[in-house]
């Protein structure tokens, strides 16, 4: 990238970052139980909500309780059970349709991301019914109080259900966008661990891949505050002693609500300080061959901190010391290598790949412009990159083979082990500093 551009996106940066103590942040209310759902609605005097999941969540009977709990209360519930992974434009147009249709009052979002997104952004053309979604792209499109959205995460995750995003798919031109509106923000988030205990291996892997992913680039990111540091290090602590427990163990309860509540602070972290080019990325990989978020997220993240080297050095160093990965007198450059090695360890352990074999060379341009449109000016990267370099990126996360990945770990420093030596930590939400 130019100095032009580089001065460019670092001065827009230096903007928001400034203007972060006044924009209007909020966190939804925490429920720890879908049974409470109802009251909450009926406190309201909501009497139709539209309830927005996907098949396989609403197939293994997830939401059933809560359905037969509206029921007994009186309140009429629509269900929409049709969105993808990669929610699209179609999914919330009929979302929308159904809402109308059946006079909701109100919306749950049951489910990962992707119901989540979707339920967000069913909200938001509810109350802009003449702006289509590809014009809500972007920074504060929406403006708008949606009607009341609480959300359901069913994964750990997202962190959907404090964020200010929704990220959709146009599954015409292929093209995946964030969508950032604090009215975006849902009202009320229900960690309910119970609805993640089946939770199947790889989308415990994958889903707390991601969340990893946002602690780590908000963190690495320029336009951190106390606040933001201190949530992406709890999460990346909870994450680094819950997720090899969730994952091989799924009916662990702690490590499960632990993984939740990890999930949660690394939404807030994002937030409020962004995420980077392993984002935006991922973000066109979903776009373009419909790779899974999460996934795409834990192969590209390690790829990135090793490109950016000295730059991102110290605060991964810190981050391995507070999770407890390295004693607190190791080097930076030996802690730094440490939590790449780590990040490694654990996706070879949970079986994801190095590379993403769908990627074709001849479709590289296209996702690096739509990765570099999302990434500059607005994600305070420690490491600046135009579409052109991001092209080789995609070269790199494409040809990796084999072996390579631990091969070429740098300077020495080693992970003694991937298991976490701590039992699980609680993280009082209340007690962090403001
Ligand atoms: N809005 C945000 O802040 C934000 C942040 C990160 C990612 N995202 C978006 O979220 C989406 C990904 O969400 P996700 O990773 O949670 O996955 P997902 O919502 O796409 O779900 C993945 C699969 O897991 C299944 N599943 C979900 N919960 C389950 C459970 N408890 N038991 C069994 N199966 C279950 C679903 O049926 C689905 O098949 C992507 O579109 C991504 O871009 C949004
Ligand atoms: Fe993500």
């Amino acid at each position: 990238m130019n100095l032009l551009q580089k001065i460019y996106c670092r001065v827009f940066q230096g903007a928001f970052r400034a203007a972060l103590p006044v924009l209007p942040y909020r966190e939804p209310e925490i429920l720890r139980r879908v049974k409470d759902i109802p009251k909450v609605l009926l406190r309201k005097q909501i009497d139709a909500v539209l309830l927005v999941t996907d098949q396989g969540v609403r197939g293994l009977g997830l939401t059933q309780r809560l359905e037969k709990g509206l029921e007994e209360v009186g309140i009429r519930c629509a269900v929409y059970d049709k969105v993808v992974a990669n929610p699209t434009i179609h999914n919330i147009e009929e979302a929308r349709a159904l809402y109308l249709k059946s006079g909701a009052q109100a919306i749950i979002a049951f489910g990962g991301g992707s119901a989540m997104d979707c339920a967000k952004v069913t909200g938001a053309r509810i109350v802009k019914p003449k702006k289509p979604v590809h014009k809500m792209k972007g920074l504060l499109r929406i403006r708008k109080r949606l009607p009341l959205l609480i959300a359901v995460p069913t994964t750990a995750g997202t962190g959907s259900e404090t964020t200010l995003a929704a990220v959709i798919t146009d599954s015409g031109t292929k093209h995946k966008y964030p969508i950032n509106d604090f009215s975006l923000i849902p009202r009320y988030a229900v960690l309910d661990y119970h609805v993640t205990l089946g939770l199947p291996k790889h989308i415990t892997a994958t889903t707390g891949m991601d969340a990893l992913t946002h602690a780590v680039e908000a963190y690495i990111g320029r336009s951190t505050t106390k606040e933001t540091r201190f949530m992406a290090e709890q999460a990346t602590k909870l994450i680094y002693e819950n997720l090899k427990k969730a994952y091989d163990d799924g009916k662990n309860a702690e490590a499960r609500e632990n993984m939740l509540q990890a999930a949660y602070c690394a939404g807030i972290a994002f937030s409020r300080s962004y995420v980077g080019y392993v984002h935006a990325i991922a973000h066109s990989l979903g776009g373009q061959y419909g790779v899974p978020h999460g996934l795409a997220n834990a192969v590209i993240l390690p790829y990135f901190l090793e490109e950016y080297g000295s730059a991102c050095q110290k605060k991964l160093a810190r981050l391995a010391r507070v999770a407890g990965m390295v004693p607190r007198y190791t080097s930076d450059r030996r802690a730094a290598a440490a939590f790449i090695q780590w990040v490694k360890d654990m996706n070879k352990y949970m079986e994801i790949p190095e590379t993403i074999k769908e990627i074709r060379e001849e479709d590289i341009p296209a996702m690096a412009k739509h990765a570099a449109a999302e990434g500059n000016p607005l994600y305070p990267v420690p490491v600046l990159m135009d579409a052109a370099e991001l092209e080789k990126m995609y070269e790199k996360i494409m040809e990796k083979r084999e072996g390579k990945a631990n091969a070429d770990s740098g300077n020495g420093a080693k992970t003694e082990n991937v298991l976490p030596k701590r039992k699980t930590h609680y993280i009082v939400l209340s007690k962090r500093s403001a």
